[in-house]
């Protein structure tokens, strides 16, 4: 009897020793522990030997219940923390990888060109300023100079909304706007950077574009300010040396106007395909406010004087980054967004 007990313990602490998984580890203790297994078998078995056997084989039973419970209860150990072991194993990530870049977002090229027309004119003195682009009749036209009947409207195909109102063809109503603001008080120093709206679409017409304007005045303003002024802006745009041009224009609500040109960023006003030979580029319209313009916002055109101006941002973002397509701002392709910034 303690024969087979000793077998079944060398047997039993193998098959524990070899177990690879919980599951095996339990069918042995179910098979030699249970209640139906081989050990409890045996000691039932007890009954048949003699009685002088029986204390010495019952404590050998017993003690070898204890060291098997015990063997199990340590396997189980080693068992779950092999398991977690190689759980943490798959888990595991190289803290020496390169991480992975974030995406950056950047300004759209003409949110660039935007903050740096604002940063030129905020240097000069002036204050940027905001107006509807839903606008009235009266700010878009005729406090303008431009009345209902008046040619200059039909150079500006407009989208109404109502009679009375329409999306804004030009950022020029702001001057009326931001005079009438601040009258009498001088100066009046501003810009109005915004969304403009023409039927147009082409190329180089957009349905929507923007414009800053500009517009000051002042007692004894001259023309002279203005040019140096523009002058000042376009060689901190295009370079220290450029130079501009201004052609005798029309504009209904300046007088004297004038469009202005800078020589050939290209061709440095030698005569290139961009500028059609003829050495310059037109990038804005210009001239003193008229004084129709100045009594209808608040101020007195005997005593004050005033420049004003009007460019188109995306004309000068198409110079600036040689871009040949204005379409290509607004289609919102990433390859060409991501070039920029
Ligand atoms: N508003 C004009 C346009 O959209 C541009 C312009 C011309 C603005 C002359 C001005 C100016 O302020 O003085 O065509």
């Amino acid at each position: 009897m303690l024969e087979k007990l000793k077998d079944l313990e060398l047997e039993t602490l193998v098959k524990i020793e070899q177990a690879e998984n919980m599951d095996q580890l339990r069918e042995i203790k179910v098979r030699v522990l249970g209640k139906k297994g081989e050990l409890t078998g045996l000691l039932r078995s007890l009954g048949c030997i003699s009685a002088e056997e029986r204390p010495a084989v019952g404590k050998k039973a017993n003690l070898l219940r204890e060291e098997l419970e015990n063997a199990i209860k340590l396997k189980e150990q080693v068992l779950s923390d092999k398991m977690k072991a190689e759980k943490w194993e798959k888990q595991r990530f190289d803290v020496t990888l390169p991480g992975r870049p974030v995406l950056m977002g950047q300004k759209h090229p003409l949110t660039l060109v935007m903050d740096e027309i604002k940063q030129i004119f905020l240097g000069l003195g002036f204050q940027v300023v905001h107006g509807p682009d839903i606008e009235s009749d009266y700010y878009n036209f005729e406090a303008l100079n431009i009345p209902p009947e008046h040619p200059a409207r039909d150079m500006q195909d407009s989208f109404y909304i109502t009679d009375q109102y329409l999306l804004r063809t030009h950022t020029s109503p702001v001057q009326i706007r931001a005079m009438e603001k601040q009258a009498p008080t001088l100066p009046v120093r501003v810009i109005a950077p915004g969304k403009v709206f023409r039927r147009d679409d082409d190329a180089t017409h957009s349905p929507m574009f923007h414009q800053v304007e500009g517009l000051a005045v002042d007692y004894e303003i001259s023309f002279a300010d203005l040019k140096g002024t523009l002058l000042l802006f376009v060689r901190e745009m295009f370079g220290p040396e450029q130079r501009i041009r201004l052609r005798p224009s029309f504009f209904p609500f300046t007088e004297p106007s004038a469009e202005v040109d800078i020589s050939c960023i290209m061709c440095n006003g030698e005569g290139c395909r961009v500028c059609s030979n003829t050495g310059w580029l037109e990038i804005l319209g210009a001239g003193m406010v008229h004084p129709r313009v100045l009594e209808v916002s608040g101020y007195n055109p005997k005593e004050v004087t005033g420049f004003a101006f009007g460019m188109g941002v995306e004309r000068i973002a198409m110079l600036k980054y040689g871009v040949g397509d204005l379409r290509l701002f607004f289609s919102n392709d990433l390859r060409f967004l991501r070039q920029f910034g």
